[in-house]
Order: C-alpha cells, then structure tokens, then sequence
C-alpha cells in the first residue's frame, strides 16, 4: 500500500465543536460539514458529533441528503439554498432549513408544492456582496413570507467577509446592518463562522455556523490554533521512499528549480499534489522527519515531493513524514504555498485514506 494516510482525531473535533458553544453560551450551533466536512469525512465528523450538534450546515441538497440519512433529527441548513424549483421538494421531505437569498428562490419557495413547511433563512447581504437581499429586498420578502403556509420558522442570516481581520470596520458595517433588521419579527437569527465565534460575541445571535475551527485550523493569518484552545483534528503522514546524495550545484526535481548549495542528502517522500499537497509549496516549506523540522525542496510533483535532509543525516527509507500535524499546523504549510488551511484540507484528495481515531 502506498505509504500516505490523512489520519482524523474525532475527539478533537468535538473538543473544538465545545468551545465554539463555550464561547457563546446558550447559544446553538450548527457544525459546517460540507465538502465532505472540509475533507474530514462527513459521514465520521456526523457520526462524532451526533449526540452533541444542534445541528449541520451543507452546501447543497446531495450533502444534506447525506447528513440526514445519518442523523434523523438534528436541524440541516443549506447554506446557499436550492438551486432549482424542484429542490424545494426534496428540501422539504428531508426537513431541512434553506436559505433564501433570491427573489427567483423566494418565487420558487412559494410556487413548490411542499409536504410540511420549510425552515427558511432569510439572507441578508450586508457587505460582501456575494449573496443575499439588500436591507430594502430582505424587509419586502419578509412581509411576503412572514406567515406564508410554505413557510415554517422565518429566520434573519448572514455572513461576514472579513471577521478574520480582528478589529475589522467592515465586519462592525455588516453587524449593524444586520442588527438594524432585528425590529422584524424572525424566530432565529444567525451571523457567525468561526473568526466571528472566537472574536465577536455582539454577532453570536442565536445560531453559529463554526467551520474551519472545528478541524482545528486558524480562520486568522495572525492566532494560531494553539493560542485559540483549538486541536488539529487532521494529521497527513507520508514516507521517505528514497534517499541520496547529491553534490554542490545539482538539481532537484521538474525543472530543476533547486540546486544544491552544499553537499545535501535529499529524500523523497510518497506525497504530491495528486494528494491534494499544494505544488505552489515554496522551496523552504516546512516537513517533520524524526521530529525535526526540514525544507521542502524542489518541485512539487502529482506523486512525490523532496526535501533536504542533510541536516538529519540519521533520517532514512521508510521513516514517516509528516506533511502537517499538531506540530505543524496546516495553516503554516498554506502559508508557505500562499492559501489558506481550507483549501489544503478540503483538497486531500479521495485516492488518500482517512483513518479515524477517537483520543
Ligand atoms: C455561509 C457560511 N457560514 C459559515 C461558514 C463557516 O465558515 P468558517 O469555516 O470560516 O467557520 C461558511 C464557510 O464557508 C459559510 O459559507
């Protein structure tokens, strides 16, 4: 078997579905779980938090079918709504909660032929100009929903564009907007992802949607995860396949990008960018072997990728690699390929096996 494997502590999303609670108390919470529980595996991450979610957010109807056949109860709430008329259907006999941020959804909602009533979150686009209805739309589609027999609860949603840049002016223009709505009659109210959890409790309401935190990942360029009480749930594990010795001046990889300034010991390891490791990872990316930290060097390919091991002279075939970990956070590695730790988790790719542990 090839040596790579995504290794998932399931204890650890819990303790990090906690202290998003802990940092609003009373409040509910729904764990963002699409894309395959950002590349965590939904069906493990539902299964783990089955008993103490109030509920899960997904991004479209096949996810929500997904959840609901492992959780009969526990609030879905699609996050961008349905995507065409007929969903309204399927949405309402798998009893979920569905945004509404179009005028063309809302006409949808109404026209459907539902079996009970559906949830719905009203989306207000208070700034980030992505999706949702002006404060003017938003107050005019509440007079048509509000008691509307499609209609269940009629609940006020949002989303913040920069709550990862602390003290943000932006994220205080998106709180009072959607504040300023509050003198509507909504049942349930809901504004913040896991920066706005950790650092802005005006704008806990009454439900949060915490994502990157529960897989212990930092949604700041400046907090780690340690600093928030956070463990990474996600370790991926590689190993050195072949080691050699190359002389000043030869080169390494595609391309030949990197050359040898000194003397240098270089050992592949069994993970590319077909694993969903980024090939923009700059020469210097940072990998533990023997629990030391070494430099990726040279192109990453869509199989294998190299580092410097001279400085580890005692490394050799078939010790592990560990590619991110608790020790290296994953939001290290982003930073050293210029993304951000959602996008390396949510890219480890299917063809990498997930082993799941629980402490
Ligand atoms: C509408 C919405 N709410 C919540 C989240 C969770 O955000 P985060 O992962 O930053 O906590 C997302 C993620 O993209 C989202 O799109």
């Amino acid at each position: 078997m090839r040596p790579l494997v995504a290794t998932i502590d399931l204890s650890a999303i819990a303790h990090n579905y906690a202290v998003a609670k802990r940092c609003a108390p009373g409040r509910q919470a729904f764990a963002v779980v699409k894309a395959n529980a950002y590349g965590h595996g939904v069906r493990e991450v539902v299964t783990a938090l089955h008993d103490v979610a109030d509920g899960f957010a997904v991004a479209s109807l096949e996810e929500a079918a997904e959840v609901r056949a492992l959780h009969g109860e526990a609030r879905i709430l699609l996050l961008e709504g349905c995507f065409a008329a007929d969903e309204y259907q399927f949405a309402a006999q798998l009893g979920l909660d569905v945004v509404v941020h179009t005028a063309l959804q809302a006409q949808q909602l109404l026209a459907a032929t539902l079996r009970r009533p559906l949830a719905v979150w009203l989306k207000l686009d208070s700034g980030m100009h992505r999706l949702g209805f002006n404060a003017a739309a938003l107050r005019d589609w509440f007079g048509h929903l509000h008691g509307a027999a499609h209609v269940g609860e009629l609940n006020l949603l949002s989303h913040f564009a920069c709550a990862d840049e602390r003290g943000s002016d932006v994220s205080e223009g998106q709180l009072e907007q959607f504040l300023e709505l509050l003198d509507l009659d909504f049942a349930q109210r809901s504004l913040a992802n896991s920066a706005a959890i950790l650092t802005i409790p005006a704008a806990h309401m009454d439900w949060l949607r915490p994502g990157i935190m529960l897989y212990g990942a930092t949604p700041f360029a400046d907090l780690g995860v340690e600093e928030l009480g956070l463990r990474p749930a996600m370790s991926l594990t590689a190993q050195l396949i072949a080691c050699r010795d190359i002389d000043v001046g030869d080169a390494v990889g595609y391309g030949g990008t990197w050359r040898a300034t000194r003397p240098s010991r270089i050992g592949t390891v069994s993970c590319g960018y077909a694993d969903g490791y980024p090939r923009h990872a700059s020469a210097g990316t940072p990998v533990i072997v023997r629990g030391q930290r070494v430099a990726l060097v040279g192109r990453v390919s869509m199989d294998m990728l190299t580092v410097d091991l001279t400085d580890v002279p005692e490394a050799t075939e078939g010790d592990a690699v560990e590619l991110w970990e608790a020790q290296l956070p994953v939001d290290e590695v982003a930073q050293a390929a210029g993304t951000i730790g959602y996008e390396l988790l949510s890219k480890v790719t299917a063809r990498v096996p997930r082993r799941y542990r629980t402490g």
